[in-house]
């Protein structure tokens, strides 16, 4: 967050797997927020689906109204249910307590989910303090708009501020923050805005917590030249990324041996610094006259 809109540097991580029952880990430094929650209903509680304690947000905010999405909708997260929207005001900001030099992965979920009945998608902008973080509603993505960075705050608290930029109103569904080591995903400068997390699977699975300790999402990637392998053995994933068992004990090798391996992305942004993270683990075992190699 040291450089202004649009310079951002960008990460996106690429790892290889299958589900796998996980015992539940403690959320330690987990902050989970329920934006919109409204006071008759049980603050904290446990969200069904994922095990995480989610909170309401209203320790955090004193602006901005209630809303709730249109109850025809498909069933989605209880904390994507209710939202917290801002007729009022250019800038509005939620004051979270972090600690100072963590280094945090911030997710925030936008799910408009036509509480208005207007049915016309909000386009604004998220900040973190002063400085611009990314625009919400461009792509008007019906199912929500999560939005990650990995950042490191300054003080003790942390601003997450919502800009009107035309005439729609801001909203937000959730606001999660999750505490990462302090060795990992260190940029040169700035904070890393996610681009894309997957791991090499076949699944339609998307992992999270408790399976990823850090709360990350993982969607599959497979691709029909690709042919999957996998591991029962438990994987070595002591090296501070605490990659998931699940991420790490399904791979992909090309279906031709002699193909090589290729994974293409689009990038919206070819003007961005982008820091890519590939996670290896050996899944086969290998004779003592066997090795893995390739460039
Ligand atoms: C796991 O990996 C770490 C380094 O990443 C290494 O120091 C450690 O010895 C490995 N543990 C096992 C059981 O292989
Ligand atoms: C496998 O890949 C090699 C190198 O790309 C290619 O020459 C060969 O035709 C491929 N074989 C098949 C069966 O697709
Ligand atoms: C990599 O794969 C993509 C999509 O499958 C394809 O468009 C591209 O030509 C491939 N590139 C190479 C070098 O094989
Ligand atoms: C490794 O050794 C086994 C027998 O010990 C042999 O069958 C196999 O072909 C060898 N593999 C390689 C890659 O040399």
């Amino acid at each position: 967050m040291e450089r202004p809109h649009g310079v951002l540097l960008v990460a996106f991580i690429v790892a290889s797997t299958i589900i796998h029952l996980v015992q539940a880990e403690d959320q330690e430094g987990f902050i989970s927020v329920d934006c919109g929650l409204p006071p008759s209903e049980v603050s904290p509680y446990i969200e069904p689906d994922t095990g995480l304690w989610f909170s309401s947000d209203s320790d955090f905010i004193q602006s901005g109204k209630i809303g709730k999405i249109d109850a025809s909708l498909p069933k989605t997260l209880k904390s994507y249910v209710t939202l917290r929207y801002f007729p009022d005001g250019i800038r509005n900001c939620y004051n979270l307590g972090v600690k100072q030099g963590t280094n945090y992965l911030i997710r925030v979920t936008v799910l408009y989910g036509n509480y208005d009945r207007l049915n016309i998608y909000p386009k604004f902008d998220l900040y973190i303090g002063p400085n611009f973080w990314v625009k919400i509603g461009e792509k008007e993505e019906i199912s929500g708009q999560t939005e990650e960075i990995i950042y490191i705050p300054r003080s003790n608290y942390l601003d997450l501020c919502l800009v009107k930029t035309g005439t729609s109103t801001p909203m937000i569904s959730s606001l999660e923050l999750r505490p990462l080591a302090n060795d990992v995903y260190i940029t040169e400068s700035g904070s890393l805005k996610s681009l894309k997390r997957y791991y090499l699977s076949n699944s339609e699975t998307i992992l999270s917590y408790p399976n990823d300790v850090n709360d990350r999402i993982w969607e599959p990637k497979f691709e029909s030249e690709w042919k999957q392998i996998s591991t029962s053995f438990e994987a070595n994933n002591t090296n501070g990324f605490l990659v998931p068992q699940n991420v790490l004990k399904t791979a992909a090798i090309p279906a031709n041996a002699s193909a090589p391996f290729n994974i293409t992305e689009d990038l919206d942004f070819p003007d961005d610094e982008i820091y890519v993270y590939l996670h290896f683990s050996e899944v086969q075992s290998l004779q003592a006259n066997e090795s893995r190699e390739f460039d």
